[in-house]
Formats: structure tokens, sequence, C-alpha cells
């Protein structure tokens, strides 16, 4: 979703703008703008499209400057074009703001702005702010109060920059529900919505908190709330490197992602298994652990991706931990008046760990008294933050707008809970060592199975025209299912859904004709025999048939017309090795149709407006 960055300092400013908004490009895009502040000189340049179109523009005006800020706009109010993309400016072009979130009343705002004889260039809810900061201008408020009061008229969310031409000496910051960090380095400072926008200046960052503002000068910064009640806060030392936020020699992220995963998986599950004793141990959860082990039930929320690895999870607490759970998306969980008592734990799933709803979700759960526990990539993410406890997947930054690794490392974490509370359950340890054992063998499987890439590669070329999808699966490979038709259908805009196997004879049996391709998961575990029956109805009807199916077995051969053979493990784990070769397929097939994989159309990586 929208991107922020700033920077004030003694250096030209324009490509380490630039720079970061190329790093920020992940996040989904529509138009790109920076706007500059220059001895007394001001100047804005914006475009729709990419932030190339943008650089190229920039670098024939030879512009210099040691203020400035610049975005990425994902339309949500008004058409991707120039006039809609941020920075926005008041009349005279002396006050520029970019704004991530949605102002809610804007309407009202705006209509009573005009009364007092404010105009507007654009249709979005941006730029009523940037009039409304002007007009506390104009009544001689400096611009910090400006802001402040501006912002206590505002209904909705944002995470905003604002720089002002009378007070070149500061950029003005705050946030409400979108993502905010401030970056230290040595006579300049840096503002981003996304630390990987400034990675390559610093590692020194500071977390802005909602209702927190922030004016960041060349040598400082100072936090104040809303109201303007100052706050101590404290610097982090980050540990991501630049490495991982570049291709390393692939052609898209996302297959970067995806050929990770022997890694991501490697390093979730780090130091956390206890083979002897046939245990887990997450430090996040210490505190935590009896409250966890004696809920009454689990409410597991997320949104898509996430909700997916979430499905996994209640199968496997409700096997294996043996207490009841429930998965819930979080942008219905937040708006049901959900019962939740003080007994319950509630579950975020979350890459980004700043998805709105899932946040929201989180609130709504803690304001109800039960334990929250996050469920995150992103280290020092806001719903990592505000969970009571939680535990890191460590996938290692996911750029790819698909997600893929972190559903792997977001299932092995899930796995390491049951684990957890099995153990301190009915789990022995002598079955406790036997799944920790099959854990420890899934890099090698994972391994296995990426080799398969060519093999994927010439079957995506085999369907690549076809328009409809469907994905099915049993059990645990029900999620799996869902995962391989989400992941399909967001990249390649190819239609597929994802049912379970059994399902299929109540309604979608309906769309199968030689034309419709089934991806069956079909691996030897105890619904193998069923899915069978299942893939004889769709053979029955000439539906072509995939199939993910286990390395020993060549009798399904004559029942499909392609499969694809990945090594077994415990049906708890299944969904880590079934996933891994329908993220393939879904890659293949959409660099096969030419399209941008790692920015498809309309999506953001992360949904930070509701
Ligand atoms: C799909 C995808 C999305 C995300 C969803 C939640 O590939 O990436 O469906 O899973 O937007 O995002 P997070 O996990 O960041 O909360």
């Amino acid at each position: 979703m929208c991107g922020i960055i700033g920077y004030i300092g003694e250096k030209n400013c324009v490509p380490i703008l630039i720079n970061g908004l190329k790093r920020l490009e992940y996040r989904g895009y529509d138009s790109a703008g920076i706007s500059i502040i220059n001895n007394g000189n001001t100047c804005i340049v914006k475009n729709k499209g990419k932030v190339s179109a943008l650089e190229e523009k920039v670098s024939l005006m030879k512009l210099n400057a040691v203020l400035g800020i610049g975005h990425t706009r994902w339309a949500t109010h008004g058409i991707p074009n120039e006039i809609n993309a941020h920075p926005h400016s008041n009349e005279d072009n002396t006050l520029f703001l970019i704004h991530n979130g949605i102002i809610e009343n804007y309407q009202t705002i705006k209509k009573g702005l005009k009364q007092i004889g404010y105009s507007f260039r654009s249709e979005t809810d941006s730029e009523v702010l940037v009039m409304l900061i002007d007009s506390f201008l104009k009544k001689n408020y400096p611009l910090t109060k400006a802001v402040q009061l501006a912002l206590s008229e505002v209904e909705g969310t944002y995470g905003i920059a604002v720089i002002y031409k009378d007070e070149p000496d500061k950029i003005v910051v705050a946030r409400k529900g979108s993502p905010l960090v401030v970056g230290l380095g040595e006579n300049e400072n840096f503002i981003a919505s996304d630390v990987s926008a400034i990675l390559a200046h610093t590692k020194q960052i500071v977390y802005l908190d909602d209702g927190e503002l922030a004016v960041i000068t060349k040598n400082g910064f100072l936090v104040k709330t809303i109201l303007d009640i100052e706050i101590e806060k404290e610097v982090h030392e980050i540990s991501m490197s630049l490495d991982e936020i570049d291709k390393g020699g692939y052609s898209h992220f996302m297959l970067k992602e995806i050929m990770e995963q022997t890694e991501s998986v490697t390093n979730s599950m780090r130091g956390r298994l206890l083979l002897e004793d046939g245990d887990a141990k997450l430090g996040g959860l210490a505190n935590v652990i009896d409250k966890l082990v004696n809920s009454n039930r689990i409410i597991i929320s997320a949104c898509g991706t996430s909700w997916h690895a979430g499905l996994v999870g209640e199968y496997m607490f409700e096997q294996y931990a043996r207490i009841q759970t429930e998965v819930e998306y979080a942008s219905e969980f937040r708006y049901r008046n959900p019962i939740i008592t003080n007994e319950d734990t509630v579950i975020l799933i979350s890459q980004s760990g700043e998805t709105a709803d899932t946040l929201a979700a989180l609130r709504e759960a803690k304001s109800r008294g039960a334990l929250v526990l996050g469920i995150c990539n992103v280290v020092g993410s806001t719903i990592a933050r505000e969970s009571n406890a939680g535990v890191y997947i460590h996938a290692g930054s996911e750029i790819g707008v698909a997600s893929t690794k972190a559903f792997t490392s977001q299932l092995i974490v899930l796995a390491l809970i049951t684990l957890l509370i099995a153990r301190k359950k009915s789990l022995s340890a002598a079955e406790g060592k036997e799944l920790v054992e099959a854990m420890q063998e899934l890099p090698d499987k994972i391994s296995h199975i990426l080799k398969l890439n060519d093999t994927i590669e010439q079957l995506a070329e085999e369907f690549k025209d076809s328009k409809n999808f469907l994905y099915l699966g049993r059990g645990y490979n029900f999620p799996a299912a869902l995962e391989g038709a989400l992941k399909l259908k967001e990249i390649s805009y190819i239609h597929a859904e994802g049912y379970p196997a059994a399902e299929m004879k109540h309604g979608p049996i309906a769309l199968i004709d030689e034309k419709m391709p089934v991806v069956f998961i079909a691996t030897k575990d105890s619904t193998y025999e069923k899915v069978i029956s299942n893939i004889e109805e769709v053979r029955a009807r000439g539906g072509r048939i995939i199939a993910i199916a286990s390395e020993n077995d060549e009798e399904i051969d004559t029942l499909v017309d392609y499969s694809i053979k990945i090594p077994d493990t415990v049906e708890m784990l299944r969904p880590v090795l079934t996933s891994i070769p329908l993220q393939l397929l879904a890659y293949h097939i959409a660099v096969k149709k030419g399209l941008n994989v790692d920015q498809p159309r309309n999506l953001a990586k992360s949904v930070t407006v509701e």
C-alpha cells in the first residue's frame, strides 16, 4: 500500500527519495511523487505510473535540496493520475503533505474549507488535510501546532509527513493506524513508512505509535502526542541487511522467496526444537504459557494467506493440543461483536504486522480481556508490539506481494506452538520426538521439492491459457488448496477456487468439463482414499487433473493427467510441503503470461486501510 519517505540533512535528498521509493515499490502503488524545499525554493514533481518514470522526469530537472518527502500512492479516493498523486500542496505551493490511510470525514472538512474560500485540485481525501493545516498556518500557528490542530479534527487513519517553506528546518510526521518510522543518522535523519526505504542509510530506528507526532530536524527528533505531551522513545538497532531486500540474482522477488524456503523454514525453527524432550521452546511465550495452555478456546484471526495458515493452525491445535479453535477473517471479527472472555486466547497472524483489519481485531480482543498473541514476520511491527506476547516467524524480508515463504514459516510457528501446548497436556515425549524429527527433516524435503522447478515450469506452459482452475484437498491440505488458488488468482489473474475435495459434489462439480484444470492435493494420508474417489468423479466428467502426490505413489499416475511427486511427512506438516509446488505453478503461469509477478495489479503488500 502507499509508501512514505522523507529526508532532512546535508546531502542532496533527491536520489535518496527516489531510491527509497524504489525500495517501497513492492508494497503496490499506481503513482509517485516528491517535493523538496531548498533555500526558499520549492518544487513538486509527480506522475502516474512507475517510480522509474518519476526518476527520469526528476533527472531532467537537475534538482538539489537538503529537505524533501516522497510518496508512492495506492489509489483509494480518486483514480490514479498525476493530480491525485502525492505530495499535495496548499494553493501557493509552500506546504507539502504526503498521507497514507483514509480521512473518513474528509467531505465534511472539505465543505467547511470551501466555505472559507479554499478550492481543491484533486479528488483525494489527503488534499483536504493539507488545506486544513494551511488554514491553521494562516492563523499564525507554527507548523507543528497547525498539524496538531488539524489532526484533532480528523477521523480516520493516517501516516503523514509535512514540510513547509517557512520552517525549512523540520519534517513533521504523525501516525494513527498507518506505520511510520524515524531513521537516525549523522547530521541527517529520515522518515519512512517501512524501514526498507531507509535501510541503505541507517539501522537506528524509532517506531512511532498511534497518536504520536514527531518533529524531525537535521540533528534530532522530538516525539509528542497529538495533544502535545512529550514522549521518550526507544531507539532500536535493527538487524535486517540490504541483501535481504535485493533480488539476489533471481528474476523476481517471488521466485527468490520461494527458493529461500529451505533456509527460511530452518530459521523459523532455529533454537526452538528440543529433540530429546520431544518439545519446543518459544521464549516469546514463556510468560504466558500457563494461560495459553489453560485457554478455554483459541481464536485465530488474520487475512488472506495468513488466514489460510490459521486454518492449518486450527487443525493442529484441535488434533494435538485439544483446545477448541476457531479461525476468523479479521475484517469480520472486528465488526461482529464477538463473544470473547478472559479465558480465551486470540492469535493474530500477520506477515507485515501492519494489516489494518488484523490490528483492529487485536485491539478488539485485547479490550475484551483475552490473551493476545502475535505471529508476525516484520520485527517491531505494530501487531508484534501491541500483542501481549508472541513469536516471530523469522522468515526474512518478504518483498514479493504474493506471500510464499511467510506462509510456510507461519505453519512452522503454529506447529511449534502446538507442540509446546500438547507436551504440557497429553502428548508423550516419544510422540513429541516424532514431530520434532519430522520438523527437522523438512528443510531437506523442501530442497527436494524446489528441484522440481523445471518440471513445474513445463506444466505451467501447458495450463497458462486456462481461464479457471479448481484446487481441492482434504484435512490439513484443504487450507493448502485455498492457498494454491489464492496464489494463482492474485498473480496470474486466472479465476481459481479452492474447496475441500468432498465439497465439490455440492456445487463446483457443475463446472467440470474438459477445459477445467483441477489440482488435487492427494498425498498418502488419512484421507487419501477419499481424495482418490473425488479424482474419479472429476475424471468421469473429463476434467484435466494435476495431482500433488506422494513420491512412492505410482498408482495415481493411472488416474491423473499430470502428477508432481513430493516427499511425505507427518500429516500435520504436509501443507508446508504441498504448498510449495503450488507456489511454483502460480509463479510460472504468471511469468508465462508476461505479468508483473512481484507487483500484481491492484494489490498491495501491506493492507493498511480497511
Ligand atoms: C496473499 C497475500 C495477502 C496477505 C494478507 C495479509 O499472497 O499476501 O493475502 O496474506 O493481505 O497480510 P499480512 O500477513 O501482512 O497481515
